[in-house]
């Protein structure tokens, strides 16, 4: 196919009324130069398998083995638009263009290269790398590609086991939910005597991060353990619940309900109530309050009608003070003046004798 390719574009080159000759002469010649080149790649018979965040070799070889070290040898996605997945050229790694998300993560074994091994080295596998890859090998004459189907395992997260409620006729509803798996895994439940038990409910959906799946069931007159069991191949990840063996009794449950309601609403009662009273108790507060302020006011008036009396008080005390002292000087004249006179007639007495 390549080669036929390779000698019609020769061909455009051939003056128009010679393209006859022309056409001859590239089968010819392109057939036995060709020959010395002519090589097949080889990709694996079947699909190759990984489990995410390991390391995988996607299997590519020349058959015969001849050197592919002047050759272009491109890895990449035929079934995303072609993305490059990993590109040599020119005895050396080009990857410039690569896809952003294998950045890192693709090694050509230059050594191996000689031999005619193209086999590319993808390391840290991830969900996204699961598809189809084309590994293509072109010399200066030929060319050929082999596909290599990439199928990814991932094992996802254990199993978590949600009560959603009860319903009136006493049944328990659960409901169980991993993701992370890939491919799709089979989920079931599981009685505690290991029989399978149908979901009521399925669900499944895809992302970047895998499959995520989640199956209901609602379970009466409760079992003891209920296993939810998620598998994929050989991987197994489980989680069990135990549920009381008592019987699920909707009195009790509305007994609980009509309690916790008559509850609040005492303890709303008391609430107002205390609100009231202490509201109440604010009014006569500030009652009091105004007529102890009126008082105050009183008192004050008071106060100062006191002080006018005492300062008035005080003027006459005063005036009593002078009076006093007036008075005292006085007597304290008098009484000198006696007591002269009295000393008067006694020096006269003694002159006498
Ligand atoms: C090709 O090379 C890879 C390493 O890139 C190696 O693991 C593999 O065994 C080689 N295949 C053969 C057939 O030698």
């Amino acid at each position: 196919m390549s080669h036929i390719y390779f000698t019609i574009s020769c061909l455009d080159l051939c003056p128009p009324e010679m393209k006859f000759i022309c056409l001859t002469l590239l089968i010819i010649c392109g057939i036995t130069d060709s020959r010395s080149e002519q090589y097949e790649v080889m990709g694996p018979a079947d699909t190759v398998f990984a489990l995410a965040g390991e390391d995988v070799i996607l299997p590519c070889s020349v058959k015969p083995s001849i050197s592919v070290v002047d050759m272009r040898v491109e890895w990449f996605r035929s079934d995303l638009k072609n993305s490059v997945v990993h590109l040599y050229e020119d005895h050396d790694d080009r990857n410039a263009e690569q896809t952003e998300s294998y950045r890192g993560r693709t090694k050509l074994n230059h050594e191996e290269l000689q031999r005619g091994n193209a086999s590319l080295k993808l390391s840290s596998v991830q969900i996204s790398d699961e598809g189809r890859y084309k590994c293509f090998i072109q010399s200066k004459s030929w060319y050929d590609d082999a596909t290599v189907d990439l199928s990814v395992e991932a094992v996802g997260r254990p199993p978590v086991i949600t009560v959603d409620g009860f319903d009136d006729t006493g049944g328990l509803h659960l409901q169980c939910e991993s993701e992370g798996w890939n491919p799709e895994p089979v989920i079931e439940w599981l009685n505690s005597e290991g029989v399978s038990l149908s979901s009521e409910t399925a669900e499944t959906s895809r992302n970047t991060d895998g499959f995520r799946v989640k199956h209901s069931i609602t379970v009466y007159h409760s079992v003891g353990k209920i296993h939810c069991r998620v598998k994929l191949r050989h991987h197994i990840l489980e989680t069990l619940i135990i549920a009381s063996n008592k019987k699920f009794n909707p009195w009790r449950t509305s007994i609980i309900l009509i309690s916790a309601v008559v509850l609040l609403t005492v303890i709303a009662g008391m609430l107002i109530a205390a609100f009231f009273k202490k509201h109440r108790k604010l009014g006569q507060l500030n009652n009091e309050n105004g007529i102890i302020k009126q008082e105050h006011e009183q008192l004050l008036k008071e106060k100062g009608k006191i002080q006018e009396e005492c300062v008035s008080l005080q003027d006459e005390i005063d005036k009593i003070q002078q009076d006093y002292d007036e008075c005292n000087k006085r007597i304290m004249q008098e009484h000198d003046q006696h007591l002269q006179s009295l000393a008067n007639t006694q020096s006269k007495k003694e002159d006498k004798k």
